[in-house]
């Protein structure tokens, strides 16, 4: 399975900016950095708080491209240790790193972190015994990842082990994946033995329908998810939360955030820092439309949130509100917001 998983991410191209902003599904893509941007930069405040003083080691196990290299130089960390199991993708990660340290040199602004690169699958080796002295981190982040790691009871409990023994007592070891009950959920209310469900943007299908009917097994249960119609991604496996709480605890870590990305948001847009960050990452749909620019959804009645909004429906609790509603607000079609709420947060802390 771990073959199959980096060849599928060796073979992804990189897109450019372009063609991304042309993407249907581009708003969701920003929204779901924006909710990796919070997650990390809240988690980062909370271990510089802890760790007074200290040199901030991070662990991005399952980093692909290096996605998140802003974000840790952003943050100000010290060191940062790049794992995935693709070796292309890997090797365009450190590329990345390479460009930044580049520019820096050039204009000798910030502080770029330290980095190692590692290609290594996480379900089958031992990340401590990658080199002699593997570090312990403040902070493990594993991304839109984890569900590729529970094909086996054997392969889950390998990976939460490397998360869990690379952290220091008191780390946070965080993340994002699909929210397993949320799947089963909207999987159970397609009539039938129909064994797939989604929209214009994203899909989900399983190779059976006997999910819908008997117990969901804990490991190995298999499912492709697609966004934007386009060739099926590698398989994924569902990730119930208790198995995963189970697995840390036996590691000595403790759930302190369990959230579907619609109870995230929610919670972090009021506070203005994360709000003004919305705009600055472009994770929200000016509505209504500028002239000359064609809205991401044509499909009726996907902004009638946004619209129900702007007719004053609902409550209106503060000035900002009132201003808001002159329009254009920041929306995402419902297409869009229903895949980005098939996603889970996650934050565990090891004991002290
Ligand atoms: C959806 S991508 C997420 C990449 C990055 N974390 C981000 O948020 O942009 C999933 C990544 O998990 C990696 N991956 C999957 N299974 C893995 C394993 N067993 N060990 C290490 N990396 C793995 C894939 O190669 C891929 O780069």
């Amino acid at each position: 399975a771990g073959q199959e998983v980096a060849q599928h991410y060796n073979q992804v191209l990189q897109s450019s900016i372009a063609s991304r902003a042309e993407s249907r599904a581009f708003y969701l893509r920003n929204f779901n950095n924006w909710v990796k941007s919070v997650l990390i930069g809240s988690h980062l405040r909370i271990i510089e708080r802890q760790f007074i003083n200290s040199d901030i080691r991070v662990l991005d196990l399952c980093s692909g491209k290096g996605g998140d290299l802003l974000k840790w130089r952003k943050g100000g960390v010290a060191k940062i240790v790049f794992v995935d199991i693709a070796d292309v993708s890997v090797e365009q990660c450190r590329r990345r790193y390479g460009e930044m340290a580049e520019q820096q040199q050039r204009d000798g602004r910030g502080r770029l972190p330290r980095a190692e690169f590692h290609v290594a699958d996480a379900t089958a080796v031992r990340l401590r015994d990658l080199q002699p002295a593997w570090p312990q981190f403040h902070l493990v982040s594993c991304q839109f990842s984890l569900h590729y790691c529970f094909q086996s009871y054997q392969a889950a409990r390998q990976f939460v082990r490397n998360a869990c023994e690379s952290l220091l007592p008191g780390g946070y070891f965080i993340g994002t994946l699909p929210d397993a009950n949320e799947i089963v959920r909207r999987l159970r209310r397609k009539p039938g033995s129909e064994a797939a469900f989604g929209n214009g943007v994203y899909n989900v299908t399983f190779s059976s329908s006997a999910v819908k009917t008997q117990q969901v097994p804990l490991f190995g249960c298999k499912y492709h998810f697609s966004l934007e119609k386009q060739v099926q991604d590698c398989p994924e496996y569902l990730v119930y939360f208790p198995v995963l709480e189970q697995l840390c605890s036996e590691y000595g870590l403790r759930c302190t955030l369990r959230q579907n990305f619609a109870k995230f948001y929610r919670d972090h847009v009021t506070q203005p820092e994360w709000r003004s960050l919305l705009g600055v990452m472009q994770s929200l749909e000016p509505y209504p439309n500028a002239d000359g620019v064609e809205l991401k959804s044509q499909v009726e009645g996907d902004y009638r949130a946004a619209q129900a909004y702007l007719n004053g429906d609902g409550r209106c609790d503060t000035e900002e509100d009132e201003r808001d509603r002159n329009g254009p607000v920041g929306t995402l079609s419902m297409e869009e917001w229903e895949a980005a709420t098939l996603y889970m947060v996650f934050a565990f802390q090891r004991a002290e």
